[in-house]
């Protein structure tokens, strides 16, 4: 006997059914390393954000299974059966409109009101000692460029790329200005998104709990790299920290001859039209300050890891592994590029 149509139905609805459970349970992998992801937060803005939206997500759950609950119990109940009239014809019943608009009405109010607490607490400045004060916060300026970030310490007098390093258990308070376009500063598990724009400075405020790597990607779309607008927060301890800012104030030299080399093929091409070196002739503000590139992890705004094999291709032909950022191909001769990749990754 072939099967009936209902079974058929049972079915493919089965198949259906476990199919969409399978993609659903992909998202319950759990996260590699440091995820870029919300669902982790690691401070209490960030939490706070977080919980907010658990708190929509089953509003809305609930909200979800009522309404659909409402729909399917209403199909079956009032199905078309052999041997039933069609039902009486009504228009309108004030109880049920009054009803659906004064729930609804509640459900809003029930949604906006910690969505207002939540916006309130990360709009309020940080609840530490004044700016600049010893235990205080920190004080860093993020400029947005196309297409990487700046950071810039103004009280320990640093600037550096693409890698933000903040201590653990310290508010961190970040003035972020763009250069050129709209972008956007996110670094999920940290805080929630802000628009970085030129001439209008927008803050955020954060402090970070655990020591670790966490990912950031720029949020607004500035342009054909802005997927690679990534970059890299490293949290430290407290200890580490003033270590990395004792290095960062000095400046680092090119320890081999073949880095003092470097820093000759540096100095006389186009490189110091655009970068700055502490300590050198090069003092331009184009492109990313270089004073400690080798102490980064990463280049090209946390595309790349910086090993001298994906540094000497960036020298090679930067519009091939970036196709539209600012530095020009400048023609390097095979031994000046080695050199340049040793001078560079002795900058520590
Ligand atoms: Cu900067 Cu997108």
């Amino acid at each position: 006997m072939p099967p009936s149509r209902a079974s058929r139905m049972v079915h493919y609805s089965a198949l259906g059914l476990s199919f969409g459970l399978a993609v659903l349970l992909t998202s319950c992998a759990p996260p590699q390393g440091a995820p870029q992801t919300t669902m982790f937060p690691k401070t209490e803005a960030a939490r706070s954000i977080m919980d907010l939206y658990t708190f929509i997500f089953w509003a809305a759950a609930l909200v979800f299974i009522a309404v659909q609950g409402g729909i399917v119990y209403t199909l079956w109940r009032f199905r078309s059966r052999p041997g039933h009239e069609l039902p009486p014809q009504v228009h309108g019943n004030t109880n049920l409109e009054v009803g659906w608009t004064v729930l609804p009405a509640l459900v809003l109010l029930a949604v906006a009101v910690p969505t207002i607490q939540t916006i309130f607490f990360l709009e309020a400045p940080p609840a530490v000692g004044a700016s600049g004060a010893p235990g205080g916060s920190l004080r860093i300026e993020v400029v947005g460029k196309q297409w990487w970030w700046e950071f810039r310490y103004p009280e320990q007098n640093i600037i550096t790329a693409n890698e933000l390093v903040l201590p653990v258990g310290r508010t961190v308070e970040l003035t972020l200005l763009s250069e050129d376009v709209i972008h956007s500063f996110w670094v999920p598990q940290l805080m929630g998104k802000q628009d970085v724009m030129p001439s209008h400075a927008n803050g955020l405020w954060f402090t970070p709990e655990e020591p670790g790597q966490y990912f950031g990607q720029c949020a607004e779309y500035c342009g054909i790299q802005h997927a690679h607008m990534r970059m890299n927060v490293l949290v430290y301890t407290p200890q580490e920290f003033q270590a990395w800012v004792a290095r960062q104030q000095g400046p680092a030299q090119p320890t081999t001859e073949l880095a003092q080399q470097g820093a000759e093929v540096f100095a006389q091409n186009a490189c110091v039209g655009c970068h700055a070196i502490q300590g050198t002739i090069a003092q331009a503000r184009i492109g990313p300050d270089l004073s400690h590139f080798g102490s980064r992890t990463t280049l090209a705004s946390g595309i790349l890891q910086n090993t001298p094999e994906n540094l000497a291709e960036w020298l090679r032909d930067p519009q091939a592994v970036k196709p539209g950022n600012k530095m020009p191909t400048l023609n390097l001769r095979p031994s000046e590029v080695e050199a340049l990749v040793e001078y560079l990754h002795s900058l520590k």
